[in-house]
């Protein structure tokens, strides 16, 4: 009689905590310090989200408070609800004593990006990587991998990109004028000669045999699980769109350019009722710019520019930050595509901070990007 009691008890114990009214959901309020489950502002800059199995992982540059450089790796932050992140410590760090790494402490290590493949059931990391002491000239892309999303993930290697390489959609007309493309045409950079020459391939051309630069990137799977790798490339004049093999661990040759010579960096990619949007910022360093966004009905384009998406206050400098990643959240109804950028703060980069806020679309689905001080998932 005394079980049955109890087991009632709990029942009605189970049934009242059901009812009881959900937990308030907090508002994400951008530009502002975000504690961590140690109450530490997140750290995990220039980054992206993963969704795995009911839980989103927020991967990033660690920044110290001196230096932009990497003195600790990538790190990795996971959470059910968006808000409530929880240090996962490390998921990829430097190598502090072997000098001969390509990923030595001191190296620069920007923009991780980690994707699952369904197949290899591996969770990969790509990453822009600058060997050490030589400033941004490496222009590297870097790869390591993982068993589980929060590490530690294993460095493979690093390089330039697509060697000996032409576009795979480059046609005879645009070969025959690669052909005659000759730097030392130019000798003065930023004429309109100049320019013409990079929008041709100037830069593609001087990179086949050692690959193509690759700096601020993204990676994005579409629906048929194919990867894809998207970076500045040609000295940050032209964005480049390049296929990963099935395993994600390698590029397979297959590539496009994209918006040629219109200088963009900061690639955000994601798929919108079977359109193809990017965001991008121009090329002003740590400083904010105006973003600019790009559409187009195949990854492989034509890609179509349209007006900057921001609106409101500081909309002509993406509310002082710059794109980093759009991250798509399945909801009851609809899909809320949260778009992600970084405030950098270069006289003290662990500081920096983070712009989160919704995309709505218009009725012609274009996309909006409104300023808003806090807002809800829900
Ligand atoms: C930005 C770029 C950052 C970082 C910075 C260095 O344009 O998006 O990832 O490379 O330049 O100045």
């Amino acid at each position: 009689m005394r079980s049955i009691r109890l087991w009632a008890a709990a029942c009605l114990a189970a049934l009242l905590t059901g009812c009881a009214p959900k937990q308030e959901v907090n508002p994400i309020c951008s530009g502002t310090i975000w504690p961590d489950d140690q109450g530490v502002h997140v750290n995990a800059h220039g980054g992206g989200v993963l969704y795995h199995e009911g839980v989103y992982y927020w991967y990033g540059e660690n920044k110290s408070d001196t230096t932009s450089n990497a003195m600790v790796g990538v790190m990795c932050y996971s959470s059910p609800n968006l808000t409530d992140w929880k240090n996962e410590g490390v998921a990829l760090a430097v190598e502090k004593n072997d000098t001969a790494s390509d990923i030595v402490q001191g190296c620069i290590i920007e923009r991780p990006k980690v994707i699952y493949n369904e197949q290899t059931k591996k969770f990969v990391m790509w990453f822009h990587l600058e060997l050490k002491g030589q400033g941004y000239g490496a222009a590297r892309s870097a790869v390591a991998i993982s068993d589980t999303p929060v590490g530690p993930f294993r460095y493979i290697g690093s390089g330039r990109v697509n060697l000996s390489r032409l576009p795979f959609d480059m046609t005879d007309e645009q070969k025959a004028i690669l052909d005659t493309l000759d730097a030392a045409h130019y000798p003065v950079e930023w004429t309109p000669e100049w320019r013409k020459a990079v929008e041709e391939g100037l830069f593609l051309k001087r990179d086949l045999p050692g690959g193509q630069m690759a700096r601020d990137m993204q990676l994005f799977v579409d629906d048929d699980g194919k990867a894809y790798h998207i970076y500045s490339s040609e000295e940050n004049m032209t964005m480049q769109i390049a296929e990963l093999s099935d395993d994600y661990l390698s590029h397979t040759g297959k590539y496009t350019r994209m918006a040629a010579g219109g200088m963009n960096e900061a690639p955000a990619l994601f798929k919108h009722k079977n359109t193809y949007w990017m965001i991008t910022s121009g090329c002003t360093g740590w400083a904010p710019n105006e973003a600019r966004m790009f559409s187009a009905p195949s990854i492989w384009g034509p890609w179509t520019q349209h007006p900057n998406p921001c609106v409101g206050p500081k909309s002509e400098i993406t509310f002082g930050g710059q794109s980093t990643f759009v991250l798509p959240v399945p909801g009851k109804q609809d899909t809320t595509y949260i778009f992600m950028a970084d405030i950098w703060r270069p006289e003290h980069p662990s500081d920096a901070r983070y712009i989160w806020l919704p995309i709505q679309f218009k009725a012609d689905g274009t996309p909006v990007i409104e300023w808003k001080e806090q807002w809800t998932l829900n």
